[in-house]
């Protein structure tokens, strides 16, 4: 070829996996989900299929000519006319002020509209970057085809730049062999309500468990470490558990507080929606419960087994396992085929020293047109308290046809209804509030017997959608308290993917840090979304943290604050009860790894401070004004400030 020719490469060329996306996997020549790129009714043969909140940076030499590309939103989301994106190509270099500039913008697109042609003259540009946003409604169903994508040059060739990923990688010591009990240090049980406890506790086993100062009414299992019954006198009882193997004695202060408030501290377990979605069978529910036991997890405190939507029947399906009556002739709500006898399933599920949680609706019907509680309310929590059931989870969905309007009146309704029922139970059932934030859900959310709400959309195991969710808590902070928190949505970390193929959390491992880390920061439920007994080391070891799940548990109950937030990087910090801080420094570059400082000044601290890294269980030493952190690219420090 001659010197000075222009040569032509293709953006499907550069490679699809350096893309990001908002959900989903960037195919080369296809959409997202897979099919030949269209665009109104157009196809194309090549092109990169990605989804919203996209981008795709390109490194070039300077001697770049134009790109060019037709863009849309692809055909394959028929139906759902409400997706927009806009497309644009920003011109990025970081030795300039602003670093920043942008070339050219498609303008907000809709479904069906014809695809858009850019042409924009690259020359003397270091970096381009193709950026795909919402539209401003959100990222549902934002599919969008970069299409015949393609860069003249004629220096060296554009390079992706390519985002920072590394194998998964263990930081936390396992557990020794000496006992140590974990797990929250308080626990809430409403007078009368049947009382269930597992001692957390890692070491050796066998194992022996003993109590000193149980309060009457409950008995402990010294094999099992289960403490059952029923108390009947309010108070706040101070008793001190002991785990005693070969190896050693471990002993520990923990407080039943005997009241009207239950959820003391955020409810950590298991949920089968981000891995089962609608395929969940009662095998399933079983199998994530079996493996919270033998993988250990109930040693770190992890306890409820909770099913998420379409246990319940389907009224208008074909399909036989799903369809029939969905009520008996008193208007008890009956399972579908799937679920063959949930008082054993619960039964079993106690029976391991775990419990259990069930998903319903407010509405006529859930969000996936099984049947919803609407009208209902009294028999079907008077079933679920049958059942055994110690956690609902209750989904507005359906309640849209019903609600007036979206006033915090009607907001509220349905939700102080269900309330009502709940607590004419003999059991204590964690109240949990779906309905996605709407009204600012965590102003009120207490008012109406709620013990955790969502405050945003569902997550998906992208940075996008977690780092979006996660790093837009600040607003509802104040809220959270013990037996109120908010809910960030549930874990996308392992196996997930809604069922019934499943992959591993698209979240590289630093991201995965950062979920945990943020979440235990925000108090937030934990709620694991894969299936436990498909658990690898890798993701073990993130969920089995005693010092980081010891954050999330504190019992004062506060929820982490905003210190600092810019473009490059975030610090937020959490009161602890001991009078220490916990503080996560989180770089939001996905590509270079950054040195983030935080000033005593910032944290309202004087002095020295010792400064323990909580991943890896490990002191770093005594800091006087400042501790100062490399983090890599999407990734986190998490410190314990302690004052000396
Ligand atoms: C909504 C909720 C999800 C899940 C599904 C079930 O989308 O936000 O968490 O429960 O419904 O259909």
């Amino acid at each position: 070829m001659e010197k000075g020719e222009t040569k032509v490469i293709w953006l499907d060329e550069l490679g699809a996996q350096y893309a990001e996306e908002g959900w989903g996997r960037t195919q080369a020549n296809k959409s997202i989900d897979g099919n030949p790129l269209s665009v109104a009714g157009r196809k194309f043969e090549r092109g990169l299929g990605t989804h919203a909140d996209g981008c795709y940076r390109i490194n070039l030499d300077g001697k770049a000519k134009t790109f060019t590309a037709l863009v849309g939103i692809d055909d394959e989301i028929e139906g759902n006319e409400w997706a927009s994106v806009e497309f644009s190509i920003v011109a990025y270099d970081e030795n300039n002020t602003p670093k920043s500039r942008v070339l050219w913008k498609s303008g907000v697109m809709k479904a069906g509209q014809n695809a858009i042609k850019a042409d924009v003259n690259i020359e003397g540009l270091k970096e381009i970057r193709l950026i795909v946003s919402d539209g401003g409604n959100g990222i549902n169903y934002d599919h969008a085809d970069w299409a015949e994508a393609k860069i003249d040059y004629l220096g060296n060739k554009p390079e992706p730049v390519k985002p920072y990923t590394r194998e998964p990688y263990i930081l936390t010591p396992k557990p020794g062999p000496v006992p140590k009990i974990n797990g929250a240090g308080i626990f809430g049980v409403r007078p009368g309500s049947s009382f269930l406890f597992t001692i957390p506790a890692t070491g050796d086993r066998p194992m022996t468990f003993s109590v000193q100062g149980l309060p009457e009414g409950l008995t402990l299992d010294g094999k099992t470490g289960r403490i059952i019954g029923v108390v009947n006198n309010e108070g706040a009882y101070n008793v001190k558990l002991i785990a005693e193997n070969e190896k050693g004695r471990a002993k520990r202060d923990f407080r039943i507080v005997v009241g009207d408030t239950i959820c003391l501290t955020p409810p950590m377990g298991w949920n089968s929606w981000n891995c089962w979605a609608c395929g969940v069978t009662d095998e399933n529910i079983r199998a994530s419960a079996r493996a919270m036991v033998e993988k250990g997890l109930i040693n770190h405190g992890w306890t409820y087994i909770n099913i998420d939507d379409c246990w319940m029947i389907k009224p208008d399906s074909d399909d036989p396992v799903i369809s029939g009556e969905p009520r008996n002739k008193n208007g008890m709500p009956l399972t579908n085929k799937k679920f063959p006898d949930m008082k054993d399933l619960t039964d079993y599920i106690h029976g391991l020293g775990l419990k259990a949680g069930i998903y319903t609706s407010p509405g006529p019907y859930t969000c996936q047109g099984f049947i919803g509680s609407y009208e209902y309310e009294a028999q079907d929590a008077k079933q679920f308290a049958n059942w055994g059931f110690d956690y609902l989870k209750y989904d507005w969905c359906y309640y849209s046809r019903i609600a007036k309007d979206k006033s915090l009146d009607e907001l509220k309704r349905p939700y102080m209804r269900m309330r009502d029922e709940l607590l004419k139970q003999p059991r204590d059932i964690i109240y949990s509030l779906c309905q996605y934030g709407m009204g600012e859900v965590w102003k009120w959310g207490e008012e109406v017997g709620g013990n955790c709400w969502r405050t945003t959309g569902d997550i998906v195991d992208t940075w996008s959608s977690m780092s979006k969710i996660g790093f837009s808590q600040n607003k509802c902070s104040k809220y959270a308290k013990p037996g109120c928190w908010n809910d960030p949505d549930m874990l996308v970390v392992g196996n997930v993917g809604w069922g019934p193929e499943l992959h591993p959390s698209n979240l590289t491992p630093d991201e995965q840090y950062t979920h945990i880390s943020l979440w235990c920061l925000l108090s937030a439920p934990l709620l694991i979304g894969c299936p436990i007994e498909q658990i690898d080391d890798f993701t073990l070891n993130l969920l089995t943290n005693d010092e980081v799940l010891e954050v999330n548990q504190d019992p004062l109950g506060k929820q982490a604050e905003q210190i600092i937030k810019n473009e490059d990087y975030q610090v937020w910090a959490k009161k602890m009860e001991n009078g220490s801080l916990t503080v996560g420094l989180f770089n939001m570059d996905s590509y270079k790894h950054k040195a983030i400082a935080i000033e005593w000044s910032k944290l309202g601290l004087k002095g020295k401070q010792r400064i323990r890294d909580l991943w890896r269980q490990k002191d770093l030493g005594i800091f006087q004004e400042r501790f100062e952190s490399n983090v890599s690219p999407h990734g986190v420090t998490l410190v314990r400030v302690i004052p000396e």
